[in-house]
């Protein structure tokens, strides 16, 4: 893997993506970010050394870098998921090459559903902590401890400095804002009543299909973490309709100026 890692990373880095500060994974629905930011330069996932294949629906797939906020950062515009047919270690190849290029700090989004019946559609949940469901860890591979320490602490997977800072963008900007756990399952089906109502009891506020698996590789790095949920639908076992895609990319729309309020103003802090 060391040897894929510096491939991609000397291919990147002769393409001019020079010693970014952040990283940042955005989710579903969640790409307008990119028209904040100062472009210099941009690579297509296909076209990156040992990159996972894209598949048709990752055509668009590109990792870019510029200034943010006064901010060298680089930035997934879309990220590969498990359901797709990826491997763990496929998924979180990327945030590898990230760190290799020099980030510190990785910011992730995702579209999720609401566990926690007390959180609304449109809103947005801070991530304190995660379940992981999605049945492996993109760990669990011969040489990992080349990379990092195989036995990887998580008692703290999201940085509170950073949640803290989050959370009062959040009060001076009028965002509502919770906090809470997030269940990562492998989808790409989405939850029966019955795991909806499993989730729920397990201690899960928001489920979705992503992140779990790039914050574990984060925390492997070192790497300081935060992420947040765009909370899409609401996961009500005793009244579910049918998963409306469409619906659910729209909400992840509607709620996203505000995700990117709070990832601007946090990275003019860092
Ligand atoms: N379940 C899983 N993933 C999701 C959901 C959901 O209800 N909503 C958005 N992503």
């Amino acid at each position: 893997m060391t040897k894929y890692i510096t491939e991609s990373t000397e291919y990147l880095q002769k393409k001019g993506f020079d010693n970014p500060e952040v990283g940042i994974i955005l989710g579903t629905g969640l790409g307008q970010l990119i028209s904040e930011i100062e472009v210099i330069a941009e690579a297509s996932y296909n076209h990156i050394p040992n990159f996972p294949t894209a598949t048709v629906e990752f055509h668009k797939g590109k990792l870019i870098y510029g200034i943010l906020a006064g901010k060298k950062v680089v930035v997934m515009q879309g990220r590969f998921h498990v359901y797709e047919g990826y491997s763990l270690q496929d998924v979180t190849f990327p945030v590898r090459i990230m760190e290799k290029l020099g980030i510190k700090t990785l910011l992730v989004s995702n579209a999720a559903g609401a566990i926690n019946l007390g959180f609304k559609k449109g809103e947005i949940m801070l991530i304190d902590d995660h379940i992981n469901l999605q049945g492996s860890s993109p760990l669990a591979f011969k040489g990992v401890e080349e990379l990092g320490e195989r036995f990887t602490d998580m008692s703290v997977p999201y940085n509170h400095d950073i949640n803290s800072k989050i959370e009062a963008i959040a009060i001076a900007n009028n965002i509502k804002l919770h906090k809470g756990v997030y269940a990562s399952v492998v989808g790409p089906q989405l939850e029966t009543r019955a795991e909806y109502r499993m989730l729920n009891i397990i201690g899960a506020d928001a489920v979705g299909m992503s992140t779990v698996p790039e914050v574990i590789v984060a925390n492997h790095l070192n790497l300081k973490v935060a992420a947040v949920s765009v909370l899409t639908d609401e996961c009500d076992p005793n009244n579910l309709k049918p998963v409306d895609i469409a619906e659910i990319i729209a909400m992840a729309g509607k709620a996203e100026p505000n995700m990117i309020t709070l990832f601007k103003e946090l990275i003019k802090t860092l």
